[in-house]
């Protein structure tokens, strides 16, 4: 009889871990990928390189950037790559993860990917030769960037090997400018958007008229959004 119960606790464990761990809210394609779930075990024999290393040099704010890798022994149809951004997601670098209150295990990883594709995607033969590429838009988003290998699929992941740093010349650079009528009749506001604070740069729009030329200097005020601002 005892026995008997004991036996339904542990089956009513096991379908509770099962429906936790397959209880992935699916609004979006990035949420499929269980990052919490990540496992270490790099491979030095599994090699990832993306190209070019440096971005913007030719005043862009978008770029792509081939990623190129090998897996000569193992390579499946899961396997994948993730886009990180800042470039170092090691949670042993990202320290104000670790005051998070309330968590069961501490983070391998500091940051969810902000883009993915399979290994597959554009290396049909990659599954049989262990060889591929895929190529990757970034846009500046004030830091750099870094590439992980997975294994595993998106719901398994195991972190195989992470790739070189690629970055863009003038991270902080103001971009996207923004021109829109003001409140009253004879007013414009310019909104743009820019990684300095205001201890490193002063905001300001010059402008002017035909007849003037670039006559006049107007103040700019700084709204700053940081990381902790996005959580829901
Ligand atoms: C590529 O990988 C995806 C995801 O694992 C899979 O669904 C698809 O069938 C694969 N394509 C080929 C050609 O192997
Ligand atoms: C993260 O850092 C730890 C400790 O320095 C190290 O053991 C681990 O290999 C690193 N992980 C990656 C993916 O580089």
């Amino acid at each position: 009889m005892e026995r008997n119960w004991i036996c339904f606790l542990l089956l009513l464990l096991v379908v509770h871990i099962k429906a936790s761990k397959h209880d992935i809210d699916i609004h979006q394609p990035l949420s499929r990928i269980a990052i919490y779930e990540t496992v270490l075990q790099l491979d030095p024999s599994v090699s990832i390189q993306a190209t070019p290393g440096l971005l913007g040099l030719e005043d862009k704010q978008a770029e792509y950037v081939t990623v190129t890798f090998k897996r000569p022994i193992g390579a499946a149809i899961t396997d994948w790559i993730g886009v990180f951004s800042p470039a170092s997601f090691n949670a042993s670098v990202c320290l104000e993860d670790k005051v998070v209150p309330n968590r069961d295990l501490d983070p391998l990883l500091c940051t969810a990917p902000i883009k993915y594709q399979y290994a597959n995607y554009s290396s049909p033969n990659y599954a049989s030769n262990g060889e591929g590429f895929l190529r990757f838009r970034l846009i500046n988003q004030r830091a750099d960037f870094a590439f992980g290998f997975f294994s595993g699929d998106l719901f398994n992941p195991v972190l195989l090997a992470v790739s070189n740093t690629v970055t863009f010349v003038e991270p902080k650079r103001p971009a996207y400018p923004r021109v829109a009528i003001g409140r009253v009749w004879n007013e414009i506001s310019v909104t743009w958007t820019s990684g300095y604070d205001l201890s490193e740069a002063t905001p300001l729009v010059i402008w002017g008229t035909e007849q003037n030329g670039d006559a006049y200097t107007s103040a700019a005020g700084t709204l700053t959004f940081t990381r902790n601002d996005m959580m829901w």
